[in-house]
């Protein structure tokens, strides 16, 4: 079986080919980072114009790779949602079209799943398990007990951890997107130079807040005093351990066997340790993506679209004239995946 995964949710273009048999055959990713850089943040229309540039290049240098036609796929997954409606359309008009064409299904996939699934890249385990899902968008505990069937158990109330990453490394002027930036001037930082608190860990439930963290960094970077390096170090232990608690008390509360890291702030190596540290107390695995499939990339899509086509849900779907039908969710809250 050999699915291929379009990935256009916000502003990297992913194409991946993989098969049953012999996993990941070919991965392709184009970054917009560039392109949105100077306006410091993600311009959507500027976004759904390069997808539409990118796209069917990545698809033909994939399957070139992969050494395989078209027609001999078994599906194409695309990313149906959540993310921006115009980018979102981008991938689904052109997996929509692609499939009609060389007559195969097609695919959409929760953008979500395919991020909590993308460890699964690096090796097989089982249902159930706990994911602690972190990304730009995102801050979300998430109890996995199969395939589609996925309970949200806290999240943030606010800002997302890689959108407060992202927030603060701007005020103290680093480049945009920030996290990666922030994460390695934390590197030259002094650990307790300065204290920051940590939102929420003082209230029961597995709610948590960033944007209160980003408010008491804005007041120390204006007071003065402290060394950006210091703050980036002090803003990272603050997050990290807040992050680390919470994932503790819903692994306690679960009773899930395993720990699932997922999202571009899975790749910071601060939250990596705390969490390996944590998870080895209580004696769960933690399962993390490799690094570059931490933040957005077609991989993780082709891989939850080879799972959900073994799991017998393809679609065939066409309008009434036959052709493709085009839909895309900008908002889709994973827990609707069920039934
Ligand atoms: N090493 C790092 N440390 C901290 N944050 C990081 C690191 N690497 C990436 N990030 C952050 O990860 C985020 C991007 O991750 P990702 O691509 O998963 O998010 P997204 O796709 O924009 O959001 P969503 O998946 O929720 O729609 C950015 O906020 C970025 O700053
Ligand atoms: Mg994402």
């Amino acid at each position: 079986m050999k699915v291929l995964g379009i990935e256009t949710s916000c502003d990297e273009t992913g194409v991946a080919l993989i098969s049953d048999r012999d996993g990941l055959l070919a991965h392709r990713l184009y970054s917009q980072t560039d392109l949105h850089a100077v306006y410091g943040g993600v311009v959507p229309e500027l976004a759904s114009r390069d997808h539409v540039r990118r796209l069917l290049p990545l698809v033909r240098a994939v399957l070139d790779e992969g050494g395989v036609h078209g027609r001999e796929l078994d599906a194409i997954a695309y990313t149906g949602g959540p993310g921006l409606l115009g980018a979102l359309l981008t991938g689904a008009a052109v997996a929509r079209s692609l499939a009609w064409g060389w007559e195969i299904p097609a695919l959409p996939v929760h953008h979500l799943e395919g991020h909590l699934l993308a460890p699964m890249l690096e090796g097989e385990f089982e249902f159930p398990f706990l994911v602690l899902l972190v990304s730009g968008g995102h801050t979300q505990l998430i109890h996995a007990r199969a395939l589609g069937d996925y309970e949200l158990l806290g999240e943030s109330i606010d800002d997302a951890a890689g959108e407060a990453f992202d927030k603060t490394a701007k005020l103290l002027g680093l480049g945009y997107p920030g996290g990666p930036a922030l994460a390695r001037l934390a590197t030259d930082g002094r650990a307790g130079a300065l204290e920051l608190p940590r939102p929420m860990l003082d209230r029961p439930g597995l709610d948590m807040s960033f944007s209160g963290l980003k408010t008491a960094v804005l007041t120390a970077v204006r007071k003065g005093g402290h060394a950006p390096a210091d703050v980036a170090r002090a803003f990272e232990a603050a997050v990290s351990e807040t992050l680390v608690e919470k994932t503790r008390r819903a692994l306690k509360q679960s009773h899930a066997p395993a720990l699932v890291v997922a999202g571009g702030v899975a790749a910071n190596a601060t939250l990596r340790a705390g969490l390996e540290r944590m998870a080895r107390e209580r004696g769960v695995p933690v399962h993390f993506p490799r690094a570059e499939f931490c933040t957005d990339n077609g991989a993780m899509i082709a891989l939850a679209g080879l799972r959900r086509l073994q799991a017998g849900c393809a679609s065939r779907a066409v309008d009434a004239d036959g052709g493709p039908v085009i839909q895309a969710r900008a908002r889709w809250p994973l827990a609707e995946l069920a039934g």
